[in-house]
């Protein structure tokens, strides 16, 4: 298989293929999100398969001191997927029969395991900025349960919802800096969830991890992940198999040594973009009508320079109609985007309840995630972005008559 993620030409050295598409070539489909493992990670994988232990071995509390001691939080626990690692947290702070609020524009894993528990989720509006639910709109309404989520790895800031009983969805954000410190710390919350899905900032395969500071949270995790036990004791509840292999923590501790150059390689990814989106491209237009001007002003809001951000996904705005087409012309150009999130409520088994997210039902219409990872090489970022520009401006907008007059030199054919 071809590998786009390194070494590449350019998404330019696949125009000649003229009907390259996601559906027929998906191998040289430039990806919106990809791992990156190395031989090191090899090495570390190997030395765990000659061990004693594939799993319920060393490596695991290995991984779990890699994360606190990078988080600031006194205990972790590994479990064998974030999805895991929220049901364990959602039973550990005994959600079952509580209204829990959270954002509609996250992974259906966050709400699902409230279903999970027995528990009712309740989305919040989102705000266009940051495309999170601000934590003062959580404070609007009285439940005492809130799982904020840390949308694309931008960090919020949970004080003003301190005084309730939070567990933060970090599944985006490892590696993000927010007011109170390092997302993981928990230095506002219960606990916090990550997970280490390949598409994440760092990856086990599959994986997630709970942080938190209360010694009984971590004894509860504990239980839940091993079927109830505790430290070699019989079953003393009921419990899951959620444990996570030493096999996949060793890729974990080895992934761990290189988050601080994950995390610089996305942020200079995403800088990248933002100057040739938003300097560019998205704002250079003063033919646009006035409408459009205003609309694009804030396309790559969400993305803005923001100290801390994780940059686990670049999303961009862009004018609703156009973004399916926008969507086929990457396509068609070997450049793979993604949605992210069709709005939870809008899922078949969570339509029945009493949903309402003006805000995020507009908004999610104009979102695309654009290719993001430590490798991308650089030229395939400008090609993304000149191929944005061409299909807006030069197609989109003239076809819907937005615009008249030459298509900038600045992208020209
Ligand atoms: C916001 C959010 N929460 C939860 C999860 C679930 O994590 P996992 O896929 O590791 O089960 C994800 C993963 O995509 C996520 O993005």
């Amino acid at each position: 298989m071809r590998d786009v993620g390194e070494g590449s030409k350019g998404i330019r050295s696949l125009d000649s293929n003229k009907r390259l598409s996601a559906g027929l070539f998906p191998e040289k489909m430039i990806p919106y999100s990809r791992q990156h493992v190395d031989i090191k990670d090899v090495i570390e994988i190997q030395s765990v398969l000659y061990e004693n232990f594939l799993t319920g071995g060393p490596k695991v509390a290995e991984f779990e001191d890699a994360i606190t001691g990078f988080c600031g939080a006194k205990y972790a626990v590994a479990f064998s997927s974030g999805t895991a690692a929220l049901h364990a947290a959602y039973l550990t702070a005994e959600m079952k029969n509580h209204e829990v609020l959270t954002t509609p524009l996250t992974f259906v894993a966050t709400a699902n395991a409230m279903l999970y528990v027995g528990a009712t989720p309740k989305f919040v509006d989102i705000e266009t900025g940051s495309l999170c639910t601000h934590p003062l709109d959580y404070r609007e309404h009285e439940n005492q349960m809130v799982v904020p989520v840390h949308y694309a790895g931008r960090p919020l800031d949970l004080e003003p919802i301190e005084s309730r009983f939070i567990i933060e969805d970090a599944c985006h954000a490892l590696g993000a800096v927010g007011r109170a410190g390092r997302v993981g710390n928990c230095a506002y919350s219960e606990m916090t969830v990550f997970s280490f899905h390949p598409t994440k900032v760092i990856t086990t395969g599959e994986g997630g991890m709970v942080t938190t500071n209360s010694k009984e949270h971590q004894r509860r995790l504990i239980e839940i992940r091993n079927h109830g036990r505790f430290e070699g004791t019989t079953a003393q509840s009921l419990g899951y198999n959620y444990r996570l292999s030493d096999i996949h923590a060793a890729l974990g501790v080895s992934q761990m040594r290189k988050l601080d150059l994950f995390l610089a390689q996305r942020s200079a990814l995403s800088k990248r973009y933002r100057d040739r989106l938003g300097r560019k491209f998205f704002t250079m237009e003063p033919e646009w009508p006035e409408e459009w001007r205003e609309f694009l002003r804030g396309t790559v809001s969400p993305q803005e320079e923001y100290p801390g951000h994780a940059y686990h996904l670049f999303v961009v705005r862009v004018p609703p109609d156009a973004r399916d087409g926008l969507r086929e012309h990457l396509a068609e150009r070997g450049i793979g985007t993604q949605i992210h999130y069709p709005l939870v409520y809008h899922l078949p088994h969570f339509e029945h309840g009493d949903h309402c997210c003006p805000v995020a039902e507009e908004t999610v219409k104009c979102l695309i995630s654009l290719p993001l990872y430590p490798k991308l090489p650089e030229e395939v970022v400008d090609d993304v972005c000149k191929e944005m520009y061409l299909y807006l401006h030069d197609t989109w907008f003239r076809e819907t008559e937005m615009i008249s007059g030459a298509p900038s030199d600045l992208y020209s054919r």
